[in-house]
């Protein structure tokens, strides 16, 4: 089925739908000083159906989550700049082989999608960068959570570090106090890093990010001991000691529905990751986060789109960026 793009009304109730000041950018065309102009924008790509863009990649139900942990492994790494997308090339290593990214990050080729789609119908326009987090939204909101109008005007990257991406991007061993501060360092809170964690909600996780705590928790030879008993024999049975650690597992019990089952399952101890069960077993500050989400949704559905929001806030690239790339992967012949 080929992808038709045709315009339609926005759809759902987008929270905060008023116009949406934007910094002033290169290669857009503003109207009043801060804003988009409304021509300037094509439509978001819609399957003929009139479904948003992943329906049809639907078949692969992982996709959208794959596609909305984009935008946490391109925000945290010097902003929002498209820069996860980039392939590597002579002189840069890029930040797709990186250790949180290698055999890992995933559905670049939904990305790549949108971007063709866009490029035939408004050339030069819409940066890679913005699609990441319009393409987060959108998994969000197929998959049941909350809808929000996203701002625009995001420059792409012209380099991607490796380094910055090692440097930064935590480990599934990562406790809550490391997660804290390094969240606190990105101007994010305690609620924002519990909410955006609740991204687990969806998706899936290598058996890779587990076994040590299945085996060797902090060097001790033992399982972590937050975990219910019932819950780590399965994951046992899914990942055995010296197994195929690319096998994966549901990051929560019900990992294509966005909803607070997450974080009843890190109240029952059957967190899939480290970095998600400890933060209701390690630490009280997350902890009563945690339980005020599992037992309230919209709670939950509230701190996300707040959380996304500014995870997902328009910054200069260091680079000084561009928008008019033809590929989110490689740079335009002549780009430097
Ligand atoms: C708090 C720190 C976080 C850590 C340590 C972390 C770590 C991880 C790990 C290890 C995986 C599985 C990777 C694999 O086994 O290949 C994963 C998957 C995922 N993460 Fe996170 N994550 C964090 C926060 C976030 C945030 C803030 C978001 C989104 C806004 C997010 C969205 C996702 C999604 C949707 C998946 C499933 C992807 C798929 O199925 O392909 N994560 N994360």
């Amino acid at each position: 089925m080929a992808l038709r793009l045709r315009v339609v009304p926005p759809r759902g109730p987008a929270r905060g739908g008023a116009p949406l000041p934007l910094p002033r950018r290169r290669g857009v065309r503003q109207g009043a000083p801060g804003r988009l102009l409304r021509r300037d924008v094509p439509r978001w790509p819609r399957t003929s159906s009139g479904r948003p863009w992943p329906a049809r990649k639907l078949r692969e139900a992982r996709s959208v989550a794959s596609v909305m942990r984009l935008q946490f492994h391109d925000c945290f790494v010097n902003g929002c700049d498209g820069s996860v997308l980039m392939d590597p090339r002579p002189g840069m290593e890029g930040e797709k082989d990186s250790l949180s990214n290698i055999n890992s990050l995933r559905s670049f080729d939904v990305v790549d999608e949108i971007k063709a789609a866009l490029e035939d119908r408004c050339p030069g326009v819409v940066s890679c960068a913005d699609i990441i987090v319009m393409a987060a939204r959108d998994a969000v909101v197929l998959t049941g959570g909350p809808n929000w109008a996203v701002r625009l005007g995001r420059d792409d990257s012209l380099t991607a570090s490796h380094n910055d991406s090692d440097n930064i991007m935590p480990s599934p061993r990562a406790n809550a106090s490391t997660l804290i501060r390094l969240f606190a360092g990105l101007n994010l809170s305690i609620t924002d890093l519990v909410a955006l964690s609740g991204s687990h909600s969806i998706g899936k996780a290598r058996c890779f990010s587990i076994v040590f705590r299945l085996y060797n928790q902090s060097g001790s030879g033992q399982p972590d001991p937050n975990m219910d008993m019932a819950y780590r024999s399965a994951l046992d049975t899914l990942c055995p000691q010296g197994g195929d650690e690319e096998v994966t597992g549901g990051l929560d019990a019900t990992p294509r529905v966005f909803d607070n089952q997450y974080f009843k399952d890190l109240v029952a101890l059957r967190g899939f990751l480290n970095s998600d069960q400890t933060l209701f077993s390690d630490d009280v500050r997350t902890q009563r986060v945690v339980k005020v989400f599992s037992s309230n949704q919209d709670a939950f559905f509230k701190a996300i789109v707040e959380g996304m929001v500014k995870m997902g806030e328009p910054t200069e690239p260091q680079d000084g960026g561009d928008t008019s790339q033809l590929s989110c992967r490689q740079l335009r012949a002549g780009g430097t």
